[in-house]
C-alpha cells in the first residue's frame, strides 16, 4: 500500500467490491456464511451476502457479552429535560431487549412482522428497536414530531402487528402527549394493529384502551426472555419512511447483512472509533442518523453510545453539548450543522466551551444538511479538533462522501464533504447522462451497485424504487442532490434538485405541504418553497391564492394554515409563514417560478425567465417579501 491510503482503499473497493466487502464481513458473526457476496443476477436490483444468515441484535449485544464485555457501558441515557439518566451495560441492555422481545412475541410478533415505534428519546425506544431485530421482526420508527395523520399513513403502509409508544415526550420544558396522537392515528388508519405497548412516563399518564393497550412494564413482567432469531442477510431489518416529492412518504428498506457489515466498517474507517470508546450522535432515533449512529453502528462496534434527550440550547444552556462530552468522555460527536448554528447564536464567543475540559474529545462530524463554511470554521475554532462534514441520505444509511478519518485524514475544505467513501462510485452527470468535467454542476448519482447497507428497494414498492431512483440515469442511483466535483476530486453538494427541503436537518416534502394547504376551503392554488433561514438552513414559505369570492385577510388565514400544517404534518414541518398572492408566478406553460421566488426571498441574484406569464406579479411578491423581512439569512 502506498502513502496515499485513501486512494488505495477507494480503488480496491471500486475494482473488486466482492473481496473488499467479504473481508469487511469477517467482522460480523454469521449463523451461516453467504453463498454470494454480491448477487447481481437481477440488475438494476442488487443484493449483498445472499444465502447468509445472521441476527443483527446478536451482533449488537450478545456477541459483546459472550466475548467477556458484558460489564462495559453500552448505552448512556442523558436526559436534561427530566433531570434523569441511566447507564446500561451490554449485559443489562441485552437482558432488557430479550425481555421486551419476549413481550412482543406474546403479542404475536414473529420474524417478518412489522412493529411501529413512536417514541421520544428514552432508552426504551432503543430497547424496542433491538427487540424487533432480535425476533427478526421489521421495525418502523416514526419521529415524534410528526402528527397523527403522518403516523396513520405509515400504519397503513407498514401494516404493523403491534405499536410501541410512550405516554409523552418532553420538548425543553413542554410535555407533549404522544398517546392522543397514537389513538388518533389508529382511528384514521384503515389498518388496525393488534396491540399497543405503552411506556407510562411520570410526566403524563396515558389513558389506556382496554383490550388493545398494554402497559410496558406489565407486558415485560408477563414475558420470558426471547433468544435471537436467525434471519437471511437479505431479510428486512427496518423500514424508515422519508419525504419524497409527494404527500406519500417513501418506505426505505434496510436489510440485515449488508447493513451490519457496512455500519461496523464505517465506525473505524469513517469515524476512526474503536470498541470501548464513547460515541455520541446527537440526533433522534426517528431519523436515519439515529438508526445508524445512535443505535446500530456504535453497538455493532462495541462502543458506548449516548442517547441524549435534550437540545443543543435551552436544556439548560448552550453549554449542554460540552457538558455531555465532558461528563461521559465522548470521543466523537455527530450532529447537524443547525445544532451548531443554534449554539453559536447564543454563545458566539464560546464562553461555555471554555467551562469544560474537552481533552477527551477527538472529532466532530456534521451531516444532515449542507454545512455552511462559517459554521464549520466556528466549530473548528471553538473545539480545536477536526470538524468533518459528510454527506448521506436516509436511502444510503451511511456516508456517501466523507473525510475518512480512520483511513487517511485529507485536508478539509469548508463547504465540501470531501471525497466519495470507498464503495460509492459517485458521478456528476448532465441531463443526457454524460460525466461532467471538474467544476461543472450536475446531477449527482452513484453508479450501481450501491455498496452494502444502502436501500435494496422501497417497502412493497419495487416499481416506485425503480421510478424514483433508477430510471433517470440507467445504471445509476439518483441521489436527487445537485453539485459538482472539483479538480481535487472533492464533492460539493449544493442542494436538492427535487421538491424536498431541509429544515433544521429534517427532510420535508414541499409537495406534502402543498397538499395540506390545498385542502383548506379558502385556498384555490398554492406553492411551498424552501427559503434560506439563518438557524435552520431552510424554512418553508407558502404562496397562497385565495378562491374567487372568498373574503379573507392574510392575518386571519395564515394562522389557520399554520395550525392546519401542525395538525396534518406536525410541528416538525416548521411552517410559520405564508403570503397571500393574486396569482402564482408562472411561465406561460404553467410552471411555477419557485426558483425565482426563492432567490428573491434569499436576496440572491435572479433573472425572471422570458417566458413569464405576468411579470407584475413578481414585483408584488418582492414587495410582500420585504414587508415580511426577507431576506432573513
Ligand atoms: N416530538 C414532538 N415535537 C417535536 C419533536 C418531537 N420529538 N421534535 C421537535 N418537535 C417540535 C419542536 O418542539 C418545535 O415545535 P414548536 O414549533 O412548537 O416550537 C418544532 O417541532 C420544530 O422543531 P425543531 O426543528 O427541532 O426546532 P426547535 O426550534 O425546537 O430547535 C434546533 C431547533 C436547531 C435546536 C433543533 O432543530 C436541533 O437540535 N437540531 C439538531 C439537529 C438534529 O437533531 N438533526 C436531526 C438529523 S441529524
Ligand atoms: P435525510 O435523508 O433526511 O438524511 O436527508 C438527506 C439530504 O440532506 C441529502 O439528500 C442532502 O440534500 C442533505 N444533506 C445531508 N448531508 C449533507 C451534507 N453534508 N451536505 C449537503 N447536503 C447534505
Amino acid at each position: 500500500m502506498s502513502d496515499n491510503r485513501y486512494a488505495d482503499v477507494y480503488q480496491r473497493a471500486l475494482n473488486d467490491p466482492e473481496s473488499f466487502w467479504a473481508e469487511a464481513a469477517e467482522d460480523i458473526h454469521w449463523d451461516k456464511r453467504w453463498d454470494r457476496v454480491l448477487d447481481d443476477s437481477r440488475p438494476p436490483f442488487y443484493r449483498w451476502f445472499t444465502g447468509g444468515a445472521l441476527n443483527t441484535c446478536y451482533n449488537a449485544l450478545d456477541v459483546h457479552v459472550e466475548q467477556g464485555n458484558g460489564d462495559r457501558a453500552a448505552l448512556i441515557y442523558d436526559s436534561p429535560v427530566t433531570d434523569g439518566g441511566k447507564v446500561f451495560t451490554y449485559a443489562e441492555l441485552r437482558d432488557a431487549v430479550a425481555n421486551f422481545a419476549g413481550a412482543l412475541r406474546n403479542h404475536g410478533v414473529d420474524a417478518g412482522d412489522r412493529v411501529i415505534i413512536y417514541m421520544p428519546m428514552v432508552p426504551e425506544a432503543v430497547v424496542a428497536i433491538l427487540a424487533c431485530a432480535r425476533l427478526g421482526a421489521v421495525h418502523s420508527v416514526v419521529f415524534g414530531g410528526f402528527a397523527a395523520n403522518e403516523l396513520a399513513t405509515r400504519i397503513d403502509d407498514a401494516k404493523p402487528k403491534v405499536m410501541v409508544s410512550a405516554s409523552c415526550g418532553i420538548e425543553v420544558n413542554r410535555v407533549i402527549e404522544y398517546k392522543p396522537l397514537l389513538d388518533e392515528a389508529i382511528r384514521l388508519a384503515q389498518h388496525k394493529p393488534g396491540a399497543c405497548l405503552i411506556l407510562q412516563r411520570p410526566q403524563a399518564e396515558a389513558a389506556m384502551t382496554a383490550g388493545r393497550d398494554v402497559d410496558w412494564n406489565e407486558a415485560v413482567a408477563a414475558a420470558e426472555p426471547a433468544e435471537c432469531v436467525s434471519v437471511a442477510a437479505t431479510d428486512p431489518l427496518y423500514i424508515l419512511y422519508t419525504s419524497g416529492t409527494t404527500g406519500q412518504p417513501k418506505g426505505i428498506v434496510r436489510d440485515n447483512g449488508g447493513h451490519a457489515v457496512a455500519l461496523k466498517w464505517s465506525m473505524k474507517n469513517v469515524y476512526n472509533v474503536d470498541e470501548g470508546e464513547v460515541y455520541w450522535a446527537a440526533s433522534d432515533v426517528g431519523w436515519v442518523v439515529g438508526h445508524s449512529y445512535i443505535v446500530y453502528a456504535p453497538l455493532l462496534k462495541g462502543c458506548t453510545t449516548v442517547l441524549y434527550e435534550g437540545k443543543p440550547v435551552g436544556t439548560p444552556d448552550p453549554g449542554a453539548f460540552w457538558r455531555v462530552i465532558n461528563q461521559h468522555g465522548v470521543r466523537v460527536l455527530f450532529t447537524a450543522p443547525t445544532a451548531f448554528r443554534a449554539i453559536k447564536k447564543e454563545d458566539p464567543e464560546g464562553t461555555y466551551v471554555r467551562k469544560y475540559d474537552l481533552s477527551c474529545f477527538r472529532s466532530l462530524f456534521l451531516a444532515g444538511e449542507r454545512c455552511d463554511p462559517d459554521t464549520l470554521v466556528w466549530a473548528q475554532e471553538m473545539l480545536r479538533v477536526p470538524v468533518i462534514d459528510h454527506w448521506w441520505q436516509t436511502e444510503t444509511g451511511w456516508a456517501i462522501a466523507a473525510n475518512c478519518m480512520g483511513i487517511e485524514p485529507l485536508p478539509v475544505k469548508p463547504g465540501s464533504p470531501t471525497r466519495a467513501v470507498p464503495g460509492y462510485d459517485v458521478r456528476v452527470l448532465d441531463d443526457a447522462g454524460n460525466d461532467l468535467p471538474a467544476g461543472e454542476m450536475g446531477s449527482i448519482t452513484v453508479k450501481l451497485p450501491l455498496p452494502p447497507g444502502c436501500l435494496p428497494t422501497l417497502w412493497n414498492n419495487e416499481d416506485g424504487y425503480r421510478k424514483a431512483y433508477l430510471e433517470q440515469h440507467p445504471g445509476h442511483y439518483l441521489t436527487s442532490d445537485g453539485g459538482y466535483r472539483d479538480e481535487d476530486g472533492y464533492l460539493w453538494i449544493m442542494g436538492r434538485i427535487d421538491d424536498v427541503i431541509n429544515v433544521a436537518g429534517h427532510r420535508l416534502s414541499t409537495g406534502a405541504m402543498e397538499e395540506v394547504l390545498a385542502a383548506h376551503p379558502a385556498v384555490a392554488e398554492c406553492a411551498v418553497l424552501g427559503v434560506a433561514d439563518a438557524l435552520k438552513g431552510q424554512s418553508p414559505l407558502g404562496l397562497i391564492v385565495v378562491k374567487a369570492g372568498v373574503e379573507v385577510t392574510e392575518e386571519a388565514l395564515v394562522p389557520e394554515l399554520v395550525s392546519l400544517m401542525r395538525e396534518k404534518i406536525g410541528p416538525v414541518a416548521d411552517f410559520k409563514q405564508a403570503l397571500l398572492v393574486k396569482r402564482l408566478p408562472k411561465t406561460r406553460s404553467g410552471k411555477i417560478l419557485r426558483g425565482t421566488v426563492r432567490s428573491m426571498a434569499d436576496g440572491t441574484p435572479y433573472k425572471a425567465p422570458a417566458t413569464i406569464d405576468d411579470p407584475v406579479i413578481l414585483d408584488e411578491i418582492r414587495e410582500d417579501l420585504s414587508r415580511l423581512g426577507y431576506p432573513k439569512a
